[in-house]
This record gives C-alpha cells, structure tokens and sequence, in this order.
C-alpha cells in the first residue's frame, strides 16, 4: 500500500483520530481524502471531500459506494463508547449501540466497499480497534466487548479479502488524547503519533500496530501463565 496518490475514505473525520488521519494523509500525498461524517457540515479541514456517512445507516453506506468507485484505503475509524459495565442498568442499550458503530458499521463499510478496493488494485483496509479488543474493562465493558468483535471482523476480514490483494491492518492502542478519553485521568497516545505509525505500517505492508506501550504489554501479557485477561485475582 502506497499512500501517495491514494484514494481514502476516513470514518468519523470530523474530529478525533478521524480529523488527524485524513489531515495527515493528505500530508503524505493522497490524491483525494473522502472526509466522512455523520454531520458533513462538521467538516472542516480544506483539501478533502467531505460526504455524509452515518456508518450505522444502510442508505449512506448505498450512497458512498456509489460516490467512491476509486476507493482504495477504507479507514474504519468512527467509534462510540458509552461507558458501561455490564451489570449497570442499560447495559444491553449500551451494548447494542456501540456494536452497531463499533463492529457492524465496519462490517457494513467492509462489505460493500471490497469490491471497489479489488477492482482498484487491491488498496487496504484499516480497523481502529484497542487494547481494550483484548482486555475488558469494567467502566467501559460493552464496550470492549465491541472492540473484540472488531478484532475478530479484523482478522477474519483479513483472509477473505487475501485472495483480492487487499491488506487488512488492526490497529490497536490504549487511551488516546480525543474526547473519546477525555475524562481519562492517565497517559494518553498522542493521535498524530498513532496515525504516523499506522500509515508507515501500511507501507511496510503489515497487519497489525500496536501503537503505545500499553497495548504492547497487553498484547504480550496475552500469553502469560495467567492471561491478562483474567483481570485482578481478588486480595
Ligand atoms: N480515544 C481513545 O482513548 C481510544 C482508544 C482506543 C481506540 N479508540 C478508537 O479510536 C476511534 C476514534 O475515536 P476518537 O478517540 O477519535 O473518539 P472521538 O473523538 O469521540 O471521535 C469519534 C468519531 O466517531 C464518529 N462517530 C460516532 N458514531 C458514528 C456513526 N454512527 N457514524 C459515523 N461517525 C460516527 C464521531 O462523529 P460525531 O462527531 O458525529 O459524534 C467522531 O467523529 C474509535 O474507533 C475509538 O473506539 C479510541
């Protein structure tokens, strides 16, 4: 995957790591960044293409596949977290909604966009997932069990989609400094850092980017005697 003169659609660009991914693929030489929003009027970074793209609705999906034959980066970065533990009062509301954004949008997005990725050359997909895909925790449990269903649409994508050339990459990473974590009080990636690392991945043509030290401990705490993802063993 080159980015220079390619051809993306960023999910969520209004704000956030959306905003920083399309700002910075046009630094790097994209021919067109199609800046997708909920609210294109919520658009504001000149050089894109904003269109409107609630990634939970059918009919704009319908509308940006016929608007994007020359796709050939899909970004799937729009994510919502509603913050709650399982066993809190609305948790299955909660837990419906950030599945619906977290995993069946990429679904959807995946889905109807792979065609116009192979008939481009093959091009790329990029899941924004966490560290939380891997550990679950319990202010945020919905939605980390989203964020497991994406890495599993990440890696199951990434075989159906071999035999057409395209390169499919998760990106994962702990709390990052966007609203999503804005009332986090601990470290936080710094989104430009996390994009730049993901972009010269796809260059590199991986398939994976743990992008902070904490998604990196995660991942290797994985395959300890106990897995980290037992969580704490009670005093
Ligand atoms: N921040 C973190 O600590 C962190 C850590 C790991 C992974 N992530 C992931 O990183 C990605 C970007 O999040 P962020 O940190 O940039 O959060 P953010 O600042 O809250 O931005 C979320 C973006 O997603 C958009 N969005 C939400 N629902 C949507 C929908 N149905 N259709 C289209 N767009 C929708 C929002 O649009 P509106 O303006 O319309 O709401 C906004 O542009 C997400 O997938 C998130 O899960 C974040």
């Amino acid at each position: 995957m080159k980015i220079k003169n390619s051809v993306v659609l960023v999910t969520g660009a209004n704000r956030g790591l959306g905003l920083v991914f399309a700002r910075e693929l046009l630094a790097a030489g994209a021919k067109k960044v199609y800046a997708a929003a909920r609210d294109p009027a919520a658009i504001t970074l000149s050089g894109v293409e904003a269109i409107r793209l609630d990634v939970t609705s059918a009919d704009d999906i319908a509308a940006a596949v016929a608007a994007c034959g020359d796709l050939t980066l899909l970004v799937n970065n729009a994510g919502i977290a509603r913050g709650s533990p399982f066993l809190a009062p609305g948790s299955a509301a909660a837990a419906r909604a950030e599945l619906e954004t977290n995993y069946f949008g990429p679904l959807a997005l995946s889905q109807a966009l792979a065609p116009a990725l192979a008939a481009n050359g093959g091009g790329a997909i990029v899941n924004v997932l966490s560290v939380l895909s891997w550990l679950n925790l319990t202010g945020a449990a919905t939605y980390s069990a989203s964020k497991a269903a994406a890495w599993s649409l990440t890696n199951g994508l990434r075989q159906e989609l071999r035999a057409q050339g395209t390169q499919v990459l998760g990106l994962h990473v702990g709390f990052m400094d966007t609203d999503m974590a804005r009332g986090i009080d601990a470290p936080k990636a710094d989104p430009v850092d996390v994009v730049r690392q993901t972009l010269a991945a796809l260059e590199a043509g991986r398939e994976e980017v743990l992008a902070d030290e904490l998604s990196r401990q995660v991942r290797q705490g994985l395959a300890a005697p106990r897995g980290v993802y037992l969580g704490e063993v009670a005093a």
